[in-house]
């Protein structure tokens, strides 16, 4: 697999192929019962999918593993499988679930019309960056990330695929007040992941026994995500596995384990100056 030509849409970075074709994700019809799950890539964005996914088929592992996550909840914007993520989802049956990581500015704007229901996913910064450039590693799809170096100065420039992590969570984080969107954070679900779940089962609408819910937060785990071969990417042709597994370490702090003291120093002094216009706040470590 090559690596992957990226573009441009409005000064964002995405594939080449999506931005040639970009107005057939622009025009992408929504429908009112829709659930659209957004994020930056790395967020927790799979975690939350099955999340959604098994409080969908009531805690029911069996019906809902029958496929990989990735083909029961189709990726808007991916052009390189057999079928692009849109074609999936217009040959879809509704009620869909859909996938996306535009950032706010670029989502179609049926999604708006419609009024769809929108999960939002969003991670702290430092881990996010490093979740991400040991995925561009081992896909093979992406652009190469080069070393840490420089990676860590593409991600602080914002010139990385979807766009600059800054404007992502505090775009989303301003929609919230004038749409139906949950914003979720990595975090909270780490931290308490049944709180989180019973957050994501009141806004679907469903009401789950509690032994339900702890079987949910059970088959959710890290642990058994990343022995499902319905979630673990371990079949997608794109992902080489033995250069970093897809699910990786899935911990809050890896990037104490990354950053040099003078990364994070710089990381947080640009990181107070992109966050100075938002009311959004992360936790970094435990
Ligand atoms: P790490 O690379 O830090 O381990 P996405 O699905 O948005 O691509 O995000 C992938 C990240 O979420 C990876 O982070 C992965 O390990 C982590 N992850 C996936 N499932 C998880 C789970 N059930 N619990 C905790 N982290 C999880």
């Amino acid at each position: 697999i090559p690596p992957r030509e990226v573009s441009q849409v409005d000064g964002i970075v995405l594939e080449k192929n999506i931005c040639n074709t970009w107005d057939k994700v622009w025009n992408f019809q929504a429908k009112p019962d829709d659930l659209l799950i957004a994020s930056y890539p790395k967020a927790g964005t799979t975690w939350t999918q099955e999340i959604v996914d098994l409080i969908q088929n009531n805690g029911d592992i069996e019906n809902s593993r029958r496929a990989p996550i990735q083909l029961r909840q189709p990726f808007l914007e991916w052009f390189r499988r057999v079928t692009p993520g849109i074609d999936q989802a217009n040959a879809m049956s509704s009620p869909r679930t859909l996938k996306t990581h535009l950032p706010v500015q670029l989502l179609p704007p049926s999604f708006w019309e419609k009024n769809c229901k929108i999960i939002y996913v969003a991670r702290n910064a430092k881990d996010n960056m490093v979740s991400y450039y040991y995925f561009q590693k081992m896909n093979k799809a992406l652009p190469e990330p080069g070393s840490w170096d420089e990676y860590f100065e593409t991600f602080m420039s914002g010139k990385v695929m979807w766009g600059s992590w800054f404007d992502h969570v505090k775009g989303w984080w301003k929609k919230k007040d004038s749409h139906p969107i949950l914003y979720l954070f990595y975090e909270e679900m780490m931290k308490d992941p049944k709180r989180v779940i019973r957050k994501v089962m009141e806004f679907l609408g469903k009401n789950l026994k509690e032994e339900v819910l702890d079987k949910i937060v059970y088959n959710t785990s890290f642990d058994v995500m990343k022995k499902n071969p319905m979630t673990n990417y371990i079949n997608d042709p794109e992902m080489n596995h033995n250069l970093s597994p897809f699910m990786r370490k899935g911990v809050i702090g890896d990037w104490k384990n990354q950053f040099t003291e003078a990364q994070n120093k710089r990381f947080n002094e640009e990181y107070e100056k992109h966050m100075a216009d938002t009311s959004l706040s992360f936790c970094m470590e435990l």
